[in-house]
This record gives C-alpha cells, structure tokens and sequence, in this order.
C-alpha cells in the first residue's frame, strides 16, 4: 500500500514549487500595473496550510480552528473567540446575542435604540434593523470619521440601550468617552473591529475593550481567509449566547465530534420537553449556521503569524501618504488618530476643503483612471441608500458631517502589498493632476 504520510510529503513540496511558480512577486510598470487599494498578501504557508486542512478532509471547526481561534484570543488578550463565516455574519451574531431572553432585563428587545453612525458600512447597522430595533444615527467628526462624542451624549434617551460602532477605517472611536456613557446609562457596547485589527487604544488592542467586538477576514481587511469573521468577549455567558446563535440555536457547546463534555446530557429538563431529552438537540434560540471551515481556519493560521508585520506595513504607508498628500495641505483635510490610540490604518482617508478648485469626483476619477484605485467612505449616508430609506431610523439632530464625507471624501490603500515603487507613482501622478488642474 503506498504510504500516505509520503505522499502528504510530497504534496506539500510540490505546492511550494507551485507557490513559486504560480505566484512568485511580478514586477511593478508604473501606469500599467494596477495599485489596489487592498488584497491579499500571502506565502507558500497559507497555501500548505490550506492543502493541508484539505488532506485531513476534516471541513468544518476542528484542528486549525482550534488553533486559529486561540492564536486571535492571544493577539487581541480576549477570553473568548468564536469564528464564523464572515464579518458581517459576525455583527449579526454579537447583535442577536444581545437579544436572547437569558439577559433577563438586559436583552434589546423591538424598538429599544441603539446609537451608530450613518458614515461607514451596512454591516454595523443592518443587525440592528433585522431585530426590529431602532438605529439612532449621529453625526462624525472630521478627520477623525468617529462618532462625535457631544452629540452622541445628545442622541441618548430612555429607550437607548445598545451602541454599536466601527473604528472607522482602523482609527479607534474615543473608547474612554463611549464605555462611559454606556457605563453610565447601562448600555451594551460593540466595537465593529472588522477595518481595525491590530489597532490600539491606551496599549489595549481594540476588540478587546468592549462587551463584544467582531472582525472580518475578507481579503480588503487585515487578514484574511476569503470569507470569514470572529466575534470576542471576555464575558462567558455572551461566548455561550453568540455560539448559540452561531450554531442552530443550540443550547449545547460540545464541539464538532464531542459528546456530553457537560456530563448532562441526558439528565437536564428544558421548555416543555420531556425530562432527559438529548441536550445537543436541545434549542434555547432562534438561531443560524454560520460557521467557519477548517479549511478557511488553516489559511487564518497562517495570515495571523503575519499579523504584527502587516500592521507595521500598514502604519508605515500611512505615514507615507500623509508625506505625499502633506504637500497639498490647502486643498485636502488629512486623516486624524483618535486620542490616546494607535491605529493600524484600513486605509488613508482624505476630504476636500470646501474651497478647493477641483471636486471629489474628478480627482478620483484622474486616479483611477491611472490605475490608482480609491474608494469612498463605504455607503456614504447610510439613510439615502436605497434599502434603507423607507426603515425605521431616527437622525440625532443634523448629519452634516456625513453628508459633506458623502460628497468629498475618498481613500486609498494602506495594505502591505503597496510598494515604495507604487507610492512614488502615486505621488508622481497626484502631482499631475494637482498642476494639469491650476
Ligand atoms: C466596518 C465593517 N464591518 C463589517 C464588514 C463586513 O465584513 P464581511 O465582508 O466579512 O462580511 C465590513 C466589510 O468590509 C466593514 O468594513
């Protein structure tokens, strides 16, 4: 019989032939090659891992989730990490967790409010709307694009019982200010840390603050395993709820493959079944699948060795557009860190002044058209987006700053594929447009 662990063997030399073969590094020709504002940056290692996970044939959460799972506890210094198949699924379920009845008092129920804001992606807020609740927007501060924390204290009632936020593009929202006023007013925080993995805040990694938080690792963010996200928290009974929810609305935890680990699974009484009734069949929520596979997990190994590295890469393109965009000062309002935080940059957010000659529109366009590729702030104002106009939404007072990003502001990459080579272009071709404009 032909051995199979040689074989495993010589798969995994040859995928690291292939690896080289297929995606060794091509080579950058200004004005031909594009500058993606984000992609995915791999090895041979995410490969074998994921040639690996696929000769185990496991497929769904076993060995490399395991260890993915413990390896983002570690990074972020968090209790709890449940993974699932992508960030937004992972929002929904930080959400629904907070609805269960178990919270007693304390579960959102319809109508009651929760504080977000209009400027950034659907994710953060379409949760909030499929459970019937209400999604009170405030307004952001520009550079920082957070959450202005005056009017956030404005926009607080009696039915608020939730806030539910992004760091905007990896710049953390002033967590000192908004776990205040949630302690205070006894509300639930989650920080939407799908643009913002790896950023901090006061030495604390962001993710890890709040009462829940959630990443993507879709290949814009930064990792990623395709589709895929995580939902943390340190507290035991929200890790329950959220896996719950993430599996079937079972009340049962064993993993895949386990049995009874509680040594209760025939001898417990729950609703209206008979006494005994098999636990894992057992269903205390309405709940999803949205589970990872093993085989997305074993990339997600591989990525989050690279973690620290690829928020370096990011922090230090950062500093290299604000050096490019820095000479043009008088037309564009440059990008802001939080107070006390470290961001590790999604991307580098620009808005044009009011006075300056040239519009949003067709400096983009210029760059774009030179295969520099940029993008606006997500959905703009969220309230005039198509499928979400006719909702149940309140504004707090005014979204001036939203409606002035959703006309001037765009961004561009941060990710650690961007070379010094495209940068200098960039810079070369802002410079052209800025002349050829005056
Ligand atoms: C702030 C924010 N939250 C949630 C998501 C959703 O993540 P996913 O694409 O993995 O569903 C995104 C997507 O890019 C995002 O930017």
């Amino acid at each position: 019989m032909t051995d199979f662990k040689q074989l495993r063997k010589e798969i995994i030399e040859k995928t690291i032939q292939y690896h080289e073969a297929r995606f060794a590094l091509n080579e950058f020709i200004p004005g031909k090659s594009r500058v993606n504002y984000a992609g995915r940056v791999f090895d041979e290692k995410e490969l074998c891992n994921a040639v690996e996970a696929s000769l185990d044939f496991w497929l769904t959460e076993g060995r490399y989730s395991e260890e993915f799972s413990d390896k983002i506890a570690d990074f972020l210094d968090v209790e709890h990490v449940l993974l699932t198949n992508s960030g937004s699924s992972a929002n929904l379920l930080a959400f629904s967790a907070l609805t269960s009845e178990k919270l007693g008092d304390k579960a959102l129920k319809p109508d009651d409010e929760v504080i977000s804001v209009a400027a950034g992606f659907p994710a953060t807020v379409t949760p909030i709307i499929q459970y019937g609740l209400i999604p009170v927007f405030v307004d952001v501060d520009i550079p920082t694009y957070n959450i202005d924390i005056e009017k956030m204290k404005a926009a607080i009632t009696p039915k608020t019982k939730c806030i539910f936020l992004a760091h905007t593009l990896g710049n953390p929202f002033d967590l000192d200010a908004v776990m205040a006023l949630a302690n205070e007013h006894d509300l639930w925080v989650i920080e939407d840390n799908c643009d913002a993995f790896g950023s901090e805040y006061r030495g604390k990694k962001t993710g890890s603050i709040a009462h829940l938080s959630t990443i993507s690792f879709y290949p814009a963010h930064h990792i990623t395993t395709g589709e895929g996200g995580a939902i943390c928290t340190n507290d035991p009974q929200l890790a329950l709820l959220v896996r719950a929810f993430r599996d079937w609305g079972r009340d049962c935890y064993c993993a895949g493959g386990e049995n009874n680990t509680c040594g209760k699974r025939f001898s417990q009484s729950f609703g209206c079944l008979p006494f005994g009734f098999d636990h894992k069949y057992v269903y205390s929520e309405i709940g999803y699948n949205l589970k990872m596979t093993d085989i997305q997990a074993a990339i997600g190994v591989a990525q989050i060795d690279k973690l620290p590295h690829f928020c370096d890469k990011r922090r230090g393109n950062f500093k290299e557009w604000m050096r490019i965009f820095n000479k043009y000062s008088e037309y564009f309002i440059l990008p802001k860190a939080t107070e006390n935080s470290d961001p590790s940059w999604f991307a580098f957010i620009v808005t044009l002044k009011e006075e300056t000659p040239f519009t949003r529109d067709e400096l983009t366009g210029f760059l774009n058209n030179k295969l520099i590729e940029t993008r606006n702030l997500f959905a703009g104002n969220m309230t005039k987006q198509p499928g979400f106009i006719n909702r149940n939404w309140n504004i707090a007072g005014k979204l001036e700053n939203t409606d002035y990003i959703m006309n001037n502001t765009f961004f561009l990459g941060t990710y650690p594929g961007l070379t010094e080579e495209m940068l200098k272009y960039a810079e070369e071709v802002l410079e052209e447009f800025v002349i050829n404009y005056l």
